[in-house]
């Protein structure tokens, strides 16, 4: 049976929409359509929750139109309507639900609200068609924790940040050492060239033996090493802000392979058949992490997935896709749908402290 669905996200700064569509075969991406907000946010150094949610109330049909356009579709090809319903932005969630509703209530196709969580989770799936259960990394701008994946609907949170999420992490270091955003990328070519040895910052929260982390304290121990180099020198020459840039990578890559190794103990009590270990999120585009976390894996057995980026990072297909087992059983969301700024994947794990500059963390 051919199944066709739309996927609509806007709960940061993307706005996106994409067709799945799953046959015998196996499972399409037909379009996959995603607008950035980069460059309106640019000069506020973070996300304005307002200027996305403005942008998004402009793009998402257009986005849509895009989408169904590039699949060569109209919406009467499609089976059903999934959409981001939360966590993240609140006004962002509510206009891309709003747009769903509407096409929902104009076509008669069934409407399903979707945990943007889930979708990053369930996309070693849609890619790789990995196997439950698996270990999944999530390190984005807003998000940071791991979650071993038993089911479509069944994700456990065995730890996460307790602060800061990596990227976030990342872009404030950037503008500490006046480097360009998004920092990540910025950061990790600054460190190339850096000795990471140079500035001893700290691993956090590695003395204690359970999976959370912790980036805050790592960003002002940064900022007090910058400023003790200004404040001796009155500048900062790039080759300090090299050095730091690269002290930076090394304890944030330290953090997340020792952490991604106590996760893995944890999940490989569960004796999965293929043991597998999965990242999704703009972090995982990081060099130095993936690199430590494909040699982790390696001595020990285990297979690691990293989606291609387009899908790591915020797009419509991965919504479009964790819909699609919910259109398959016929359990679906009516009008009553509402956006949710928090919406925990795993409602047994204690709650996370803090909600980072790119939304909940959930
Ligand atoms: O997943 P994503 O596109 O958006 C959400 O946060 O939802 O992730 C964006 C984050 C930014 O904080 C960016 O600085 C970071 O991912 N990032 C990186 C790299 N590329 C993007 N961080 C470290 N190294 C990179 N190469
Ligand atoms: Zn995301």
């Amino acid at each position: 049976m051919t199944r066709t669905i739309l996927g609509i996200e806007s709960s940061c700064d993307d706005t996106a929409a994409a067709v799945v569509r799953q046959d015998e075969d196996g499972t399409q991406i037909l379009s996959s359509i995603v607008f950035g907000q980069t460059a309106l946010h640019a000069a506020f150094g973070g996300v304005v929750p307002e200027i996305a949610a403005r942008a998004h109330a402009e793009k998402v049909d257009h986005c849509v139109e895009q989408a169904l356009l590039k699949a060569n579709l109209t919406l009467s090809d499609c089976d059903a309507i999934a959409v981001t319903a939360g966590p993240g932005l609140i006004g962002g969630v509510l206009s891309g639900v709003m747009c769903a509703k509407g096409l929902a209530a104009a076509t008669g196709l069934p409407l399903i609200g979707v945990n943007h969580l889930a979708g990053h989770a369930l996309t070693p799936r849609l890619t790789d068609n990995v196997a439950f259960p698996y270990l999944m990394l999530l390190v984005s701008g807003g998000h940071c924790q791991f979650l071993i994946v038993h089911g479509n609907d069944h994700f456990e949170r065995i730890g996460g940040t307790i602060d800061d999420a990596p990227g976030e992490a990342f872009d404030k270091t950037a503008r500490l050492l006046g480097l360009p955003q998004p920092g990540g990328p910025a950061v990790e070519q600054a460190a190339e060239s850096g000795d990471p040895k140079r500035f001893a910052l700290p691993r956090p929260l590695l003395d204690r033996a359970d999976c959370d982390m912790s980036f805050s304290g790592l960003k002002t121990a940064l900022l007090r090493a910058r400023d003790t180099v200004i404040g001796s020198n009155q500048t900062l020459t790039a080759r300090d802000q090299a050095d730091l840039a690269a002290g930076f990578q090394a304890a944030m890559t330290d953090v997340l392979r020792a952490k991604t190794a106590r996760a893995l103990q944890v999940y490989l009590t569960l004796s999965p058949a293929v043991p597998t270990l999965a990242v999704a999120g703009g972090v995982a585009a990081n060099m130095p992490i993936r690199t430590a976390l494909t040699d982790l894996c390696a001595t020990q057995g285990i297979q690691f997935v990293a989606p291609p980026m387009a899908l790591c990072t915020d797009n419509a297909a991965m919504i479009a896709f964790s819909g699609l087992h919910r259109l398959q059983s016929g359990d679906f969301d009516d009008m009553s749908l509402s956006a949710r700024p928090r919406w925990p994947l795993d409602g047994t794990a204690p709650a996370m402290l803090g909600s980072g500059k790119k939304g909940a963390k959930a």
